[in-house]
């Protein structure tokens, strides 16, 4: 069996006895809560797939990397792998100190024997590190993702590996993995790492590869980094879940391994190979496009693997036809996750002037909604939310935006479960709209209706005698007469109510919904 790079595996899990010595020292640390990204990386550093790093880099090893792709002693190491803190925390911490390292929850993973403290020059890092592939800045936000600036070295000892509750069956440390091929006899072991589902044509791929280096095979689907709930990584795990049967006449196993979330290229392929060769694997299957005809030459990516003791196995490059060729258990599972638009959740969001008409066109839509017997829906109109969600808040631009964030929250959870919500606040400024719109888009049809009647005729209407006593100065800050309105740009649809009856106006929303196959009329 391969050994693993650098000669030993660093398992950097402590004994149960120590474990529970950091717990009873940890009281007096600092301590800092991991994004979802960093406790990737630190599971890659705890189970040893990162060998021989027992720790976050220090600078001298980081800087040599990103210069020379080498670690200060000379030992090919393609990417940074730091720990990225706000100033607040790297500040307080000086060499020799102790940083216990949790999850997203406050569960401690791991204590950090910090080493070194220092302000790297992030930039300089995208460039060297992305190949100046892309502006410096982009990779920079990605690499640092909470644009935090400071980075703190030193040895890890790990006290427990991140807790995974799904997939566990798909989960396997470089050590099991080991012992598992060792078990087999195996002793050429292709790698694959992928974030996609495996189509057809990928199998195809894969068992031309098993066959001709008569090798076992190390299927490693990477975990996204957006946390619990991110549908692309459940949605992975289970297309591939259910293709597995496939590989049985295949000496196949399979791992999930975090994501790295690093720039791709050339550094994250060599990086990847080495966690594959940390897991036993003597050869890594790529899938082209990974490298750069013109940046680096194929004899120089060869002599890399070489250094690196795996074989690269290159095959020609994903195409789209690929996707077409899936299988229906994978098609399925995808069909599942993305699901056509009249079968996922709506959010319709009104914006207006009061009593331009939001909330009577909002509740003949939800009338019209209810007798066709579409998806549940909820209304959150702009007056009982304010009474039973934001009772406490007023009508200055902060509160009006929290308003609307706790609006776009609710509407969130509605629509991710597959349900509609009609929202029908003023929603007065136009970036608040659009955060809303992010957070539900990905998941969801969002669709903005501007009911546009003009000031002049809500004024007119002065249904709650609001506009008179704005009018009169007894209500300070009132959209439209003392309080800015911002026009959207981005609405789907725009009516004006003046000439037209809620009844006209919800069912030309509706027949935009259909039109768009946001539903479909029985
Ligand atoms: S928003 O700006 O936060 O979207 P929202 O739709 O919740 O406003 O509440 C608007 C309703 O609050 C109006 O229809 C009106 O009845 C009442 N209101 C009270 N004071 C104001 C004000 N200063 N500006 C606008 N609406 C107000």
């Amino acid at each position: 069996m391969i050994e693993p790079y650098g000669g030993a595996l660093q398992d950097l899990l402590v004994t149960p006895e120590r474990a529970a010595q950091i717990h009873a020292d940890s009281l007096d640390w600092p301590s800092w809560d991991l994004s979802y990204r960093q406790v990737g990386a630190l599971e890659l550093l705890l189970t040893g797939a990162l060998s021989p790093l027992t720790g976050y880099m220090c600078r001298a090893d980081y800087e040599s990397v990103c210069s020379s792709m080498r670690l200060a002693g000379g030992v090919l190491w393609p990417l940074p792998v730091t720990l990225d803190l706000p100033e607040e925390i790297a500040c307080q911490l000086q060499p020799g100190q102790m940083l216990a390292l949790r999850d997203p929850e406050g569960f401690m993973l791991a204590a950090l024997h910090v080493e070194e403290v220092w302000q790297p020059d992030l930039v300089a890092e995208a460039n060297a590190v992305s190949g100046g592939e892309e502006p410096g800045w982009a990779a920079a936000a990605r690499l640092s993702p909470r644009g935090h600036g400071w980075y703190v070295g030193g040895g890890v000892e790990g006290v427990t590996l991140p807790p995974h509750h799904d997939f566990t069956d798909l989960r396997r440390t470089p050590a099991e993995l080991r012992e598992h091929f060792a078990s087999k006899g195996c002793e050429r072991i292709i790698a694959f790492q992928t974030a996609a589902p495996l189509h057809q044509a990928t199998h195809d791929v894969l068992t031309h590869a098993v066959r001709k280096y008569a090798a076992a095979l190390l299927i490693s689907p990477i975990e996204g980094v957006a946390g619990p709930g991110d549908l692309g990584h459940f949605t992975n795990g289970r297309c591939h879940r259910a293709v597995w049967p496939r590989f049985q006449a295949l000496e196949a196993i399979c791992a999930m391994v975090p994501s790295f979330g690093s720039t791709g290229g050339l550094r994250l392929t060599l990086l990847q190979a080495i966690v594959a060769r940390n897991q036993g694997c003597t050869h890594f299957l790529e899938r082209g496009g990974f490298f750069h005809a013109d940046v680096d030459s194929r004899e120089l990516v060869d002599r890399y693997f070489q250094e690196l003791g795996v074989t690269l196995v290159s095959y020609p490059p994903v195409d789209y036809r690929e996707e077409l060729s899936t299988f229906p258990e994978v098609a399925a599972e995808l069909a599942r996750s993305y699901p056509a638009r009249h079968e996922q959740g709506l959010a319709i969001f009104f914006t207006g002037l009061s009593g331009a008409g939001k909330s009577t066109v909002a509740s003949v839509l939800v009338s019209l909604f209810l007798e066709q017997g579409e998806r549940p829906v909820t209304l959150l109109d702009g007056d009982l939310v304010r009474k039973y969600l934001s009772s406490e808040l007023g009508f200055s631009k902060e509160d009006r935006d929290t308003n609307i964030r706790r609006i776009g929250f609710v509407a969130s959870e509605i629509t991710k479960n597959g349900g509609i919500a009609v929202c029908a606040p003023i929603a007065p400024y136009d970036a608040v709209r659009k955060e809303v719109r992010e957070l539900i888009a990905p998941r969801a049809g969002f669709i903005l209706v501007h009911i546009s009647t003009p000031l002049s005729e809500c004024e007119l209407r002065d249904r709650k005698g609001l506009y008179a006593k704005a009018r009169a100065g007894v209500i300070q800050g009132f959209t439209g007469i003392s309080d800015p309105y911002e026009e959207p740009e981005d609405a789907e649809i725009t009516l004006d109510t003046t000439d037209l009856s809620p009844l006209e106006a919800a069912r030309e929303v509706l027949e935009y919904l259909t039109e768009e196959g946001y539903i479909k009329l029985a």
